[in-house]
């Protein structure tokens, strides 16, 4: 059986749900990738999710929420917390918070820890079935472990399609990233993963910079895989002149062929391009050259998601 693949009206969300409610598992727009959605109270739904995707271990999972009151229900908030929060969301902004000791997120999602991955997203389709199912839902991103993120509904059947049991579509997604995700540790802000919400702005609202977990301290956390983001193709990065029969993808005016992130230059459009373009490349070539992608704004989550993807999985 493959799931549907259903547009979003009030029928659809209602339908939704109720598979959720069911212990199910729907697939959701975000603005930033498609989630695989369950039911964050409920260890069974959430554990179906580890076994869609195959992944390796039971990484921790972000619990989407669509209201403070459904927020603070699951995490404690120090000021600075609820700054950000107050500023950032909904949007691309994820935050690790100690665990509320009465929240609702199951111990698996959490993967035992004492804290809690909070967001809430700001895509209409995303807060109205959190809304619909009227509690936090855990969505990792919708793929299986170590492909791309998906970024179209497409990307999510291709992937899981015979795993799950619905998936809404919202169109391509418009920030096409992951959210950024920061950790609050000894009351200073500290960047976990580089995403959609460009850490520039984070560091101007709290008007001090914002600490960068150590590429090693990065690797050995849950769910900071090297090589999260690996498709088949080999990667090489930083890369002017792709070799004979290789794939190229290339950032900026004047490339010779190749998928173009942003012709313009433009590294809004270039992130939103970012996993679709890897995909299409990743079906018709064994190695795919990448140009470079300049390390500013958005450019630093790109880099990011770029290093990762060239790193073969040691497991
Ligand atoms: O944009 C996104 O964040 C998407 C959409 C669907 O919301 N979700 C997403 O989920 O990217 P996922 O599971 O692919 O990545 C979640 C990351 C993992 O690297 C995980 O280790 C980290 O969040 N994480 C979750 N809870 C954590 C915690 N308590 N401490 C540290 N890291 C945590
Ligand atoms: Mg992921």
């Amino acid at each position: 059986m493959t799931a549907r693949i259903v547009p979003i009206l009030p029928e659809t969300l209602a339908i939704a749900a109720e598979i959720l409610s069911e212990g199910g598992l729907v697939a959701m727009p975000t603005e930033t990738v498609y989630g695989l959605a369950a039911d964050a109270a409920n260890s069974n739904a959430v554990a179906r999710i580890y076994e869609a995707k195959g992944r390796p271990r039971f990484n921790p999972l972000i619990a989407h929420v669509s209201s403070w009151a459904m927020a603070e229900r699951e995490a404690q908030f120090s000021g600075l917390a609820r700054t950000l929060g107050e500023a950032f969301w909904p949007g691309p902004l994820t935050m690790v918070l100690p665990a509320h000791p009465e929240g609702r997120v199951s111990d698996l999602a959490r993967a035992g820890l004492g804290t809690i991955a909070l967001r809430w997203p700001r895509h209409y389709a995303a807060s109205a079935l959190i809304e619909a199912f009227g509690g936090p839902l855990v969505a990792p991103s919708a793929n299986r472990s170590g492909h791309v993120s998906p970024t179209r509904a497409e990307h999510v059947a291709a992937d899981l399609g015979d795993r799950i049991d619905l998936i809404l579509d919202g169109g391509p997604c418009p920030v096409g990233l992951e959210s950024t995700i920061i950790g609050i540790e000894s009351g200073e802000a500290v960047l976990l993963r580089p995403g959609g919400l460009e850490t520039s702005l984070i560091a101007a609202k709290l008007g001090r910079a914002v600490h960068v977990r150590s590429h090693t301290d990065a690797i050995n956390a849950p769910g900071q895989l090297k090589s999260h983001y690996a498709p088949r193709a080999i990667l090489r990065l930083g890369v002017t002149k792709p070799e004979e029969g290789e794939g190229y993808l290339c950032f900026g005016p004047d490339q010779g062929g190749g998928l173009n992130l942003s012709p313009r230059g433009d590294l809004v459009e270039a992130a939103a391009n970012l996993f679709s373009m890897l995909r299409a490349l990743d079906e018709s070539y064994a190695s795919i050259a990448v140009g470079p992608v300049p390390d500013e704004g958005l450019g630093e989550a790109i880099n990011d998601r770029l290093r990762r993807a060239a790193v073969r999985d040691p497991e």
